[in-house]
């Protein structure tokens, strides 16, 4: 494969040799898809922008057309058994990901689709940590099952909606992953009180001059300097925010929490 196959914005890369990422290797994302040009996209503006820029992280996206053989470069056939649509040859798939994935890459191997495991900041967080992923985009009505178990692929959704394709659910779990690579975000502890930190709870309602807008007030208690009354205030409404909008993250919450408080919650105790 020539390197004019690939659309590239790479910093210096080093090899990847474990789960776990060694101080001072690049985390290493490669996308295979139809659309190379998607990438970076908009992780070339802003924070990830800056951070690709300065080499905190590298994007190659390669075009799977560029593994297609015959003379039309097909890249997809009709379903076996019969139905819509078009499904993606294995045999280009696999060269394709042979082509980006040099023997021994420890990196995972992702499919993004609508049936994969649900994306979470647990993923996320441990994505952050490794090497870097490889991303594999599909288009059509999906890929050929049998190159999923060949390379023991991991099926990732981003939601529980279907997308016209994987890339732009690629560009998500990028962006998620990047803002957590070391020296990216701006403010150290940003990432630990937000929504989906380790407390398991939504985040609480942010407020900043003007003191009134439109007759509406920033809560007092906000204004009072008393940083014990803030904590409490604050943390009362993430648990009225998690408990409304996502009984499910309630539920979890409120489970770890009777793990962790010894007798609350145990049969001994009721
Ligand atoms: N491709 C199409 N829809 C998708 C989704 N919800 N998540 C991941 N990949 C997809």
């Amino acid at each position: 494969m020539s390197p004019s196959d690939r659309s590239r914005a790479e910093a210096p890369q080093a090899p990847s040799t474990g789960g776990v990422n060694p101080p001072g290797n690049v985390w290493q994302a490669s996308v295979l898809s139809l659309f190379p040009e998607m990438f970076p996209g908009p992780l070339g503006l802003s924070l990830a922008g800056r951070a690709l820029r300065d080499g905190k992280w590298a994007i190659e996206a390669t075009d799977i057309r560029s593994f297609a053989t015959d003379r039309h470069r097909t890249v997809d056939d009709t379903p076996a058994g019969g139905g819509a649509g078009m499904v993606m040859r294995p045999d280009v798939l696999d060269t394709a990901i042979a082509g980006v994935m040099p023997e021994g890459d420890a990196r995972p191997l992702i499919y993004l689709t609508p049936r994969g495991r649900l994306l979470d900041q647990a993923m996320v967080r441990g994505l952050a940590e490794g090497p870097g992923c490889v991303l594999l985009c599909g288009r059509y009505e999906g890929i050929d099952q049998r190159v999923i178990e060949a390379r023991g692929m991991v099926e990732v959704s981003i939601g529980d909606y279907v997308l016209s394709g994987g890339e732009t659910a690629a560009l998500v779990l990028l962006d998620a992953c990047v803002r957590l690579l070391p020296g990216v975000m701006g403010a150290a502890d940003s990432a630990t009180e937000e929504s989906h930190g380790g407390e398991g709870l939504l985040e609480y309602p942010h407020y900043t001059r003007p003191a009134e807008w439109q007759g509406r007030a920033i809560p007092e208690v906000l204004l009072s300097g008393h940083h014990a009354d803030i904590a409490r205030w604050r943390r009362a409404e993430s648990e009225r925010i998690t408990k409304e909008r996502r009984p499910d993250l309630w539920a979890r919450h409120e489970a770890k929490q009777r793990g962790a408080g010894g007798m609350d919650g145990h049969p001994a105790a009721a």
